[in-house]
């Protein structure tokens, strides 16, 4: 299977992106052909600084090799490196009806959050996002829940093409991870993580050991003393519980045992290790590469090339069916 997903390189990549997304990227790759982009033009649709993009780029590229992305069997670029994103993203725009677009639950949400710079180009994510899968006739998409809308819509915008100009593009299907398809805040366990809240609410990879030590020992717990997976009565310490299992691979069941009769305080301070000792390749391999870039963008460029081989020639298809050119 051709599988695509990507990350925006925000700088702040956290433990929900990882959780969601990056951590079902290396099981698909050792079957599937996968193309992983770090989508910069995405990135750009809300506040950003222009400083701060080259070294977020490169922290991404990090964060997709600490997790085990093997760039040698794996597409690894960057999505404003190659045009052909922009291009069918325009000539896909042309067959994507308003009333989707203005049905996306991120648009609303993200028009909420910055009110002053509601942009044509935030309104046409999800169209983008269907050129970057469609591109390379991607089949399976692996993403959080979060995600499931925009790759929903590049299905329909897909079958929309093949029906008015001839059958090119399979029709995507969205891959969540079994648990940890919506990693919550951890000052709001009633919100998903995300990038743009405070920085007390999500565990970025690259966070200090003692800065994620502070962030779980002051995360929302609820009423009671015991740690009990029940999302809808105890939110907080089943979303501790669920970022638990998933690093140590055991069972909250398991879990829930290990720590009975304990307090929030010991479950949290084994929390905070657990996560230190996880999160620590990924601390390394930012510091290592920040050091060789001229490394990273060769691998980058590798991984260039080999999208654009693909990319140009869904182009040609594209345009021929379409009448362009
Ligand atoms: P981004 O950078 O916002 O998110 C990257 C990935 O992280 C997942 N995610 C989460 N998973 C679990 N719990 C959370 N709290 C959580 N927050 C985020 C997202 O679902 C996503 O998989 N629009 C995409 C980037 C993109 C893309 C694509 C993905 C652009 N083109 C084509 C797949 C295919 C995004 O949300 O990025």
């Amino acid at each position: 299977m051709r599988i695509f997903s990507g990350i925006r390189p925000t700088g702040n990549i956290h433990i929900g992106n990882y959780l969601g997304a990056v951590k079902q990227w290396i099981e698909l790759q050792k079957k599937n052909e996968c193309v992983f982009c770090i989508v910069d033009m995405h990135a750009i649709t809300t506040p950003y600084d222009v400083k701060e993009m080259q070294k977020n780029i490169i922290d991404a590229a990090s964060i997709y090799l600490a997790a085990g992305v093997d760039p040698e069997k794996s597409i690894i670029f960057v999505q404003s490196g190659v045009k052909e994103h922009a291009e069918l993203a325009w000539l896909l725009g042309t067959i994507t009806p308003m009333g989707e677009l203005s049905r996306m639950t991120q648009f609303k949400e993200k028009s909420k959050q910055h009110k002053d710079y509601i942009n044509a180009g935030l309104f046409n994510y999800p169209v983008l996002m269907a050129a970057d899968i469609l591109l390379y006739k991607g089949e399976a998409v692996p993403v959080g829940k979060d995600q499931e809308q925009h790759v929903e819509l590049a299905r329909t915008i897909a079958k929309k093409f093949n029906q008015k100009f001839g059958n090119i593009f399979p029709e995507p299907e969205t891959i969540l991870p079994k648990s940890g398809a919506k990693i919550m805040s951890l000052t709001d366990p009633k919100k998903k993580m995300s990038k743009s809240d405070d920085a007390k609410s999500y565990i970025s990879l690259f966070d200090t050991p003692e800065d994620i030590t502070k962030k779980i020992m002051a995360a929302s717990t609820d009423s009671g003393k015991d740690i009990i997976y029940n999302i809808t009565k105890k939110p907080g310490i089943s979303n501790l519980l669920m970022i638990y299992s998933l690093l140590t691979d055991e069972p909250t069941k398991k879990i829930e045992e290990k720590f009975k009769g304990k307090g929030y305080g010991e479950f949290k301070k084994s929390l905070a290790e657990v996560v230190i000792n996880y999160l620590e390749p990924f601390r390394r391999k930012q510091k290592e590469l920040q050091t060789r870039d001229v490394y990273v963008k060769e691998l980058l460029n590798k991984g260039k090339s080999r999208a654009e081989t693909i990319a140009k020639t869904t182009m040609q298809e594209v345009r021929e069916k379409m009448g362009l050119g």
